[in-house]
């Protein structure tokens, strides 16, 4: 199967520091792999609704969320974009992993068979120059990813604060260069480990 992968920006803001670095480990896919690009505050989904107990999802066809819902199920690779905030991934990002729950329980998606096997990646700036700080948004992707029976590629880290401060960090510069040409495990939950 041809390797796709999408980008999905989790930032606040345009041009920040998560998207200078996943552009940077983006820049090192061949040719061949097609990308898609979708920022979320650019397309934003609304808050998620909970439905899973009442009745059954349906499959949205238009706007924002049939945009990722699409664009999900036809990545080979999802790589999340999110900078760090409060220790985890941003809203914007969290809001998008929350719309998973309903595409799993929407009838005709088989979206979690879909997904399993596929790869999720993840890319983060964080102002603070200790990555441990950075476990959280480590967990909920590593966990999300075993969940869903995807493998894991582990995560991106690149220090920061003002947008283009990641360009200063040559060590995750360095790394970005090789991130995306791993071989990513399948994802196992952190008590399995
Ligand atoms: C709402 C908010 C929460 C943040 N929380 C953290 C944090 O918990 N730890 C940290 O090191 N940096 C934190 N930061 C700093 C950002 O991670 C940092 O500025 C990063 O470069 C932003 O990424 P961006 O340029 O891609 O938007 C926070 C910034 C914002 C706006």
């Amino acid at each position: 199967m041809t390797r796709r992968f999408l980008f999905v920006l989790g930032s606040a803001r345009a041009d920040g520091n998560t998207e200078l670095l996943a552009r940077r480990a983006a820049e090192q896919l061949p040719p061949d792999v097609e990308q898609q690009w979708i920022d979320l505050s650019e397309h934003p989904l609304p808050d998620f609704e909970d439905l899973r107990h009442d009745s059954d999802h349906v499959r949205p066809t238009e706007g924002n969320v049939a945009l990722l819902l699409d664009a999900t199920l036809a990545a080979t690779d999802i790589v999340i974009a999110s900078p760090l905030y409060w220790y985890s991934v941003s809203a914007q990002t969290k809001r998008y992993l929350d719309h998973w729950s309903g595409w799993l329980r929407t009838p005709g998606l088989d979206f979690k068979a879909t997904l399993a096997g596929r790869t999720l990646w993840g890319v983060t700036a964080l102002a603070h120059t200790q990555p441990e700080v950075a476990d959280p948004l480590v967990g909920t992707l590593n966990n999300s990813a075993a969940y869903m029976g995807m493998r894991f590629g582990g995560v991106l880290l690149g220090n920061g604060s003002k947008p283009g401060d990641v360009l200063n960090d040559t060590e995750a510069l360095a790394r970005a260069k090789t991130y995306l040409e791993q071989e990513a495990p399948l994802a196992r939950f952190v008590y399995e480990d």
